[in-house]
């Protein structure tokens, strides 16, 4: 879970950075734009040429009052990750701001991550090993499931694929306790991973949805699947000529049964 190193990013990937720039760049909406939270230090690791990353409201975080950016066109400066957000939900920004997107350092995150307000976590997962001294913390599967994972893609000898991961539910004390309870309607709504739920995710990772591909494979097997005595007895379901574009059970543990 390493993002950064001597307070630049560890690795050079052009494609991650042309990702990142369209994640955060589209609306559906052509007349609104996103906004782009970040902490002080990810800002003043911007080359200076790229900042402020265009097309999108800049927030900066910063408790330091001495901060002079809020001069410059497309920066706001908020003290807190709390009234940043208030300030995207009044007008006139929750008029022109269609969707806000937390981009780091670590010290947002770290925090960011443990509140209830975020909703989804895309992540560049970097499937090689390098130095980092910047981290966040892993993924919380209690809370999160994953939604999309594209196809590993390799440059620069760095093998990565981008993944989404969707809130399922508030908390992991609302885990706990949907575990000790009979599942109610809800629960099995959320467990059943309802695609329109998620219609506030970008339009990319909306409609990329393999993971969901998946679900349904399974549960068409499960359904109608030809039962098959084995060597164990414990039997087998089997369906002839699926096709999945791709293997998540690998990466996801979830998907091991
Ligand atoms: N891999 C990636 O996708 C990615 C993305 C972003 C950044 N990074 C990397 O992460 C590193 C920077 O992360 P970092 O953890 O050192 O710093 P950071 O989170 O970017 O910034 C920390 C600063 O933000 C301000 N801040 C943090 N939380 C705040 C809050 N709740 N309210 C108000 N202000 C707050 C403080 O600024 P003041 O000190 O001014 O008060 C704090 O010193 C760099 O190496 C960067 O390249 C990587």
């Amino acid at each position: 879970m390493g993002i950064g190193k001597d307070g630049v990013l560890p690795w050079k990937l052009p494609g991650d950075l042309k990702f990142f720039k369209e994640f955060t760049l589209i609306t559906s909406d052509p007349v609104k734009k996103n906004a782009v939270i970040m902490g002080r230090k990810t800002w003043e690791s911007i080359p200076v040429k790229s900042r402020p990353l265009p097309g999108r409201l800049n927030v900066i975080l910063t408790r330091s009052g001495t901060f002079d950016f809020a001069t410059v066109e497309n920066v706001v400066i908020c003290a807190s990750m709390e009234s940043a957000l208030k300030l995207l939900a009044s007008t006139p920004y929750c008029l022109s701001i269609e969707k806000v997107f937390v981009i780091g350092g670590g010290q947002v995150l770290r925090e960011y991550l443990k509140g209830p307000a975020c909703e989804a976590i895309h992540l560049t997962d970097i499937q090689s090993s390098i130095e980092c001294d910047t981290f966040i913390p892993p993924v919380d599967f209690s809370v999160f499931q994953p939604w999309y994972s594209s196809f590993p893609v390799i440059e620069s000898n760095i093998r990565h694929s981008f993944v989404s991961f969707v809130r399922v539910r508030k908390s992991v004390a609302e885990t706990h306790e949907s575990n000790g309870k009979e599942s109610t309607e809800v629960d099995t709504k959320n467990d059943k991973f309802e695609k329109e739920n998620f219609s506030f995710l970008p339009k990319m990772v909306y409609d990329r949805h393999e993971e969901y591909q998946y679900l349904n494979l399974v549960e068409d097997i499960i359904r109608s699947g030809a039962q098959k005595n084995d060597r164990t007895g414990t039997g087998t379901l089997s369906k002839f000529g699926c096709q999945m574009r791709f293997n998540l059970r690998k990466k996801f543990p979830l998907m091991t049964t």
